[in-house]
């Protein structure tokens, strides 16, 4: 079992990963056994797990809600009716909700947990890939509006977040691979140990191995908590989590939200972002080439050729990344530290896409 911490003085967390199935011990320690115990789950976890995990809860009242699988949930309509049932059920100050699922359940079990009777605990317990590495950790929780996604929320730490390797066994090769966008990111962003990682062991990763799968989900906690605790409120280096993201989300919106997941989007994102500091000269001809040949070898795609500039900027320009009208990019450089910046020729964007 691997033991990491995220957050600052009272909001501070803890985070356990391991590789079997979450026991009683663990789960127990972490959970009080007189709070009443609201699972918030999906329709498309397996039920084995929801029936494992209440077996393995020693708590007396342990419910739980399950929503429809997928990013529509994340609305006011799914809120409200998780908010009902907290009432009904008579939820107090001192009970608790359980995050179990991936990114959309996070949110938005997160984002009740933080504004139902102005706040509540609640624990993460995520099962995919992504919400492994990425949105059970650091706080933001949220629901989309019809102007747009993650518009209503708050930041809000978990009590503790419950990582195993074991969920990711039934998750889609469309999922895994989404959330294995991610953890390039992290490699690419400062995480050397992690980048190494990712070019010995390809074909691991690839088949889900249980080892390196601990690994590459402690190695991108670590860096996204590192990132997260100094700046909880995302006002300056939490940005460089964002690397990617300008053009990866522009392809999302472009795509309607459909066909491609977040990660793989993020992932031609990154392979433009990368291209993009090379023409800057950031990063040398090798480095960009070692780049694309380690998402290669993750069977990842990094072909973006379906896209064009003019396609991709103005989605681009509508994005949050604007700032008092300048629009800032998240390069990379030689050392492979991730920044921001507002200062880059327009020529070397447009480049990328001749
Ligand atoms: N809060 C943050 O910091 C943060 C960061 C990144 C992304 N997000 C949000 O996360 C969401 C995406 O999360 P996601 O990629 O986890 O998608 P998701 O939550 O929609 O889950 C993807 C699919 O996998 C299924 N699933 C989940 N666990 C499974 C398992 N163990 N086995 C089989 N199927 C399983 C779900 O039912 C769902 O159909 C987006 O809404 C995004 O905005 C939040």
């Amino acid at each position: 079992m691997i033991e990491l911490s995220a957050g600052k003085a009272n909001t501070k967390y803890k985070i356990y990963i391991s590789k079997t199935a979450l026991t009683k011990k663990v789960l127990n320690q972490n959970i009080d056994k007189d709070k009443k115990i609201l699972i918030i789950t999906d329709s498309g976890i397996p039920k084995k797990y929801i029936k494992e995990l209440k077996k393995q809860l020693i708590n007396k009242s342990v419910y739980v809600h399950s929503i429809d699988s997928g990013e529509k949930s994340k609305s006011f309509r799914t809120y409200q009716q998780i908010i009902n049932k907290l009432i009904d059920l008579e939820f107090s100050r001192s009970d608790l909700i359980i995050a179990f699922g991936g990114g959309v359940v996070g949110d938005i079990s997160g984002f009740c947990a933080s504004s139902f009777l102005r706040g509540i605990d609640y624990i993460q317990i995520p099962t995919t890939l992504l919400a492994q590495v990425d949105s059970s950790v650091g706080g933001k929780t949220a629901i989309n509006v019809p102007q747009g996604k993650n518009l209503v929320g708050a930041f809000y730490n978990p009590r503790v977040v419950l990582i195993s390797t074991v969920y990711l066994k039934t998750l889609s090769e469309r999922e895994y691979k989404s959330g294995l966008g991610e953890v390039v990111k992290y490699s690419l962003i400062g995480n050397k140990r992690l980048k190494k990682l990712l070019e010995e062991n390809a074909e691991k990763v690839i088949n889900r191995d249980d080892k390196i799968l601990i690994k590459i989900i402690e190695e991108s906690i670590k860096t996204k908590s590192k990132i997260v605790t100094k700046d909880e409120k995302e006002s300056g280096i939490r940005a460089i989590l964002n690397f990617g993201h300008t053009f990866g989300h522009a392809i999302e919106a472009f795509n309607k939200y459909k066909n491609l997941s977040h990660g793989a989007a993020i992932t031609l994102g990154m392979i433009i972002a990368s291209k993009i500091s090379y023409y800057e000269g950031h990063i040398k001809n090798h480095q960009l080439d070692n780049i694309i040949n380690m998402i290669d070898s993750l069977n990842l795609d990094t072909d973006y050729s379906k896209y064009n500039y003019s396609d991709l900027i103005k989605y681009v320009k509508s994005d949050k990344k604007i700032s008092k009208g300048k629009l800032n990019l998240v390069l990379i450089n030689k050392q492979l530290k991730a920044f921001k910046t507002a200062k880059f020729d327009k020529k070397n964007v447009m480049r990328v896409f001749s």
